[in-house]
């Protein structure tokens, strides 16, 4: 796929037609590039977390015109505390997203299976033009590959998604930089789930003190946890601006090479980096440069980044948030939850590990892992399926079988050989019922895949072609085709 840079009216128009067909888009809002998609269809959503390789279990922001956006009855419950309304009131149109009780229509792929809904109303009017052009709310995280920083240019989309998105549309830097300050408004207090570019004071000027998550509710914004916004170069970060205090620290890490220096100005000129970049002179202005400058350092290729920034008022809190994240506070790159589908069979030797390696032999950034209802823990594939899947360039050799509770993180889909078998997984992982799929079922077939065993070589050659043919159209639906191949 060919992805195109839109600008203007007849952008919006291009744009809100990709969106119509059920592909997403990038757009512009006043914090972040967004990557939007029909919130209420189920395929559009999955091409998002497919794009990005985002992963499954990190629910998604629905963007409406407002509360009184006419979706917004299929996407919200009742009750709405009532000091809810006082803030969409005095923060929307604006980046202020609300944590709310969902209707049970809102897709699950949206909500990571909560039972709350993210929603917010952009104040950009490309955005919303967007938003009144599509006729349907978007569900959109930010434009960029699952944990790089957040694009606040057309470009930085481009480099992260192209050939993955059919459009984006254009609308220049972003005024904010950093992202919507997120609140959970379902309890008590109202808990600040991501300081943002609403800053916590304003807020609590409405509604009285937020409350801090805890490890309860960290669990219900799951995505928070993994680590993100991050450049390619290892970040350290250093949380005073006193000039000394930096020298010293300079002193004592002795980095030499080619490291990069982000800081507001005043630190950027008293202090010779190799490579540097301004946040400029107060958060504000620190905010909208962030995340450019993570990029910026990355492309000149430093090899480290030394980001000093010390003030936590107002915006600052958000810069400071996002720069915890993109050190890793604890979190290694390994623990990254990474995109995933899972094959589901009934041992987890022939039909499901062959899915999964048919699967991974195709590059990008969705992957493929098997699991059986049935399964002992550590067989081989049956030699069989190893023969079936080798002339397609799959690799069987080293698999070992494991049962369903063996299975760690959320998958996209859980993909199941029999109804049987969703059954049985929907009874042993329920927190997975509403992603339980009949594999042919995904492909406009409805019918079981039958166990080749005790049936001879041919049998599993043939699953094999008939397994290819499957993968190549699901595939098809979740990432683009090849360079003009979807044109509208
Ligand atoms: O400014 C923004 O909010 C941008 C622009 C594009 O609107 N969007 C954005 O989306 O930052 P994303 O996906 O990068 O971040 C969404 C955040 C995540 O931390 C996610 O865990 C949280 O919102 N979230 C979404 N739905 C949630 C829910 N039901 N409960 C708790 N947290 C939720
Ligand atoms: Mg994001």
């Amino acid at each position: 796929m060919r992805t195109e840079i839109v600008r203007g009216p007849e952008g919006i128009e291009q744009a809100a037609h990709w969106i119509r067909q059920g592909w997403p888009v990038a757009f512009p809002t006043e914090t972040v590039y967004g990557l939007g998609a029909n919130a209420f269809d189920e395929t559009a959503v999955a091409r998002i977390f497919a794009a990005k390789g985002r992963p499954a279990d990190n629910p998604l922001i629905v963007h409406v015109l407002g509360a009184d956006d006419p979706a917004w009855s299929r996407l919200v419950a009742e009750p709405v505390p009532k000091e809810a309304v006082a803030l969409w009131e005095r923060f929307w149109p604006g980046p202020l997203t609300l944590i709310l009780p969902a209707r049970p229509e809102v897709p699950a792929l949206v909500r990571a299976g909560l039972e709350t809904v993210a929603v917010r109303a952009p104040s950009h009017p490309v955005a919303r033009a967007l938003i009144a052009a599509a006729g349907v709310p978007l569900a959109a995280p930010s434009a960029n590959r699952s944990g790089r920083p957040s694009p606040t240019t057309a470009e930085h989309v481009y480099e992260d998604l192209a050939g993955r998105i059919p459009v984006i549309i254009d609308g220049g830097p972003t005024e904010a930089g950093v992202e919507s300050t997120v609140v959970d408004v379902t309890r008590r207090p109202f808990l600040l789930l991501r300081p943002g570019a609403t800053p916590r004071e304003a807020i609590e000027a409405v509604v009285g003190p937020l409350g801090q998550p805890d490890a309860a509710s960290s669990r219900r914004s799951p995505g928070t946890r993994h680590r993100h916004y991050a450049p390619r170069a290892p970040v350290s970060w250093l949380a005073e601006d006193d000039l000394p205090a930096i020298q010293a620290w300079l002193t004592q890490a002795g980095w030499s090479g080619r490291w990069g220096l982000l800081a507001p100005e005043a630190v950027v000129r008293a202090i010779s980096a190799p490579v540097a970049f301004s946040l400029g002179a107060d958060p504000w202005e620190a905010a909208r440069r962030l995340y450019a400058g993570l990029r910026e350092l990355d492309r000149a290729g430093v090899e480290r980044i030394l980001v000093v920034w010390s003030q936590r008022q107002g915006v600052g809190e958000a810069v400071a948030n996002r720069l915890a994240k993109a050190t890793g506070e604890g979190e290694s790159a390994a623990t990254v939850a990474p995109l995933f589908l899972l094959f589901v069979c009934s041992g987890n030797t022939c039909r499901s590990p062959m899915a999964e390696a048919l699967w991974n032999r195709l590059q990008g950034p969705l992957r493929a892992q098997s699991a059986g209802v049935a399964a002992v823990e550590g067989l081989p594939a049956a030699a069989e399926a190893v023969r079936a899947v080798a002339p397609w360039g799959a690799d069987l050799s080293r698999h070992r079988s494991r049962p369903l509770e063996a299975v760690e993180g959320t998958p996209l889909w859980v993909l199941t050989m029999t109804r049987a078998q969703a059954e049985a997984v929907r009874r042993r992982r329920p927190e997975w019922a509403d992603r339980v799929r009949l594999l042919t079922e995904m492909v406009g077939e409805d019918r079981e895949v039958a166990d080749p065993i005790g049936q001879g070589q041919a049998a599993y050659d043939i699953l094999a072609t008939q397994l290819v043919g499957w993968l190549e159209r699901l595939r098809a639906q979740l990432v683009p085709a090849a360079e003009g191949k979807t044109e509208p």
